[in-house]
């Protein structure tokens, strides 16, 4: 789609902008007090910009069904601070033990190692404050059909799952079945409720629903393929983050398995299967499309 990486970078300045008001030191209603220094940590790990593929996949997906990008903020921002907990916790030295994310320091860089378990936390926990907030959506079955799948997404059977996979991966040397497993766990998950989170807030039909699912499925596959093919051909300069270091790890990964090439035909081939699945909306998926295709052609 001609024009994407700008709509993109667009749209993630507004989610910046809006994670940043989010992010203040004055309590809200309710709470009692914010520590400055956790305060920075959360700041340091959510507004250090990264590509906002997931919220803006939830406000794209939502678009589709009619909802506008102000009513579809709030679960939009939830997703992405899940996402940028996930990331604060998958750099510390129990994990990945990485030094650089988004080309800074990582948090327990910049501050310290119980300051970035905490920050994780913190955003873990605004997430589903967001989601159960009024704000969200007017009607509290929505937000607490939100709630829920985010948690199934994002805990022991999603994302949190798929990272215990991920440190076994090391020692089980996983076959291809179990990669994808892992991989439909630790990265898909998320994505797939973003496009699903859409759906819901928009009020989609069941099978509009599952039609957003599953496109979210399939470009979560194909996300974590160029992830690992990056991790192998692209460099630290681009990336923002270490690269090689899958296979330094022995981490389990398709590329590991089926090679470059195939690699790279696997994720092509998911990203037409995904475009496929919205031919239905027309025209009016063609950003969704967009963000499918880019997804395996990104460089960074
Ligand atoms: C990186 O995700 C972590 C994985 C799930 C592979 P992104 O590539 O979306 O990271 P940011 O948010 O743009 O930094
Ligand atoms: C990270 O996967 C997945 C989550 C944070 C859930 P990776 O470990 O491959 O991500 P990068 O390469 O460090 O961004
Ligand atoms: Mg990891
Ligand atoms: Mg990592
Ligand atoms: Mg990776």
């Amino acid at each position: 789609m001609d024009g994407f990486q700008e709509k993109l970078a667009a749209t993630a300045g507004r989610i910046g902008s809006a994670l940043d008001a989010l992010l203040v030191l004055e309590p809200r209603q309710g709470e009692i007090a914010r520590p400055e220094r956790l305060m920075a940590a959360m700041r340091h790990g959510a507004l250090n910009g990264g590509k906002r593929l997931r919220p803006f996949l939830v406000l794209e997906s939502a678009a589709l069904f009619g909802t506008g990008e102000n009513d579809a903020m709030p679960a939009a921002l939830a997703l992405e601070c899940v996402h940028c907990y996930s990331l604060i916790h998958d750099d510390l030295p129990a994990m990945d033990d990485d030094d650089l994310r988004r080309g800074q320091p990582t948090v327990h860089k910049a501050f310290d190692e119980a300051t970035a378990i905490l920050a994780g936390d913190g955003l873990l926990t605004l997430a589903f404050e967001l989601l159960g907030s009024e704000a969200c959506h007017r009607d509290a079955a929505v937000r607490s059909d939100l709630v829920v799948e985010l948690a199934k997404a994002a805990g022991l059977g999603g994302m949190v799952g798929g990272q215990m996979f991920d440190l076994q991966a090391a020692q089980d040397s996983p076959d291809e079945a179990a990669i994808g497993t892992l991989q439909a766990m630790k990265t898909g998950a998320l994505l797939r409720f973003a496009c699903e989170a859409g759906a819901m807030l928009g009020g989609a039909s069941p099978a509009e629903r599952v039609t957003l699912r599953t496109f979210g499925e399939k470009i979560g596959q194909a996300f974590q393929l160029a992830d690992d093919i990056l991790d192998v051909v692209s460099d630290e300069a681009a990336m923002g983050k270490r690269v090689g270091k899958d296979e330094a790890m022995g981490k389990g990964t398709l590329v590991g398995i089926l090679g470059l090439e195939e690699a790279r035909r696997r994720a092509d081939r998911l990203v037409g299967e995904a475009e496929a699945l919205l031919s239905g909306f027309g025209h009016r998926a063609d950003v969704l499309k967009g963000c499918a295709r880019y997804i395996v052609s990104r460089q960074q």
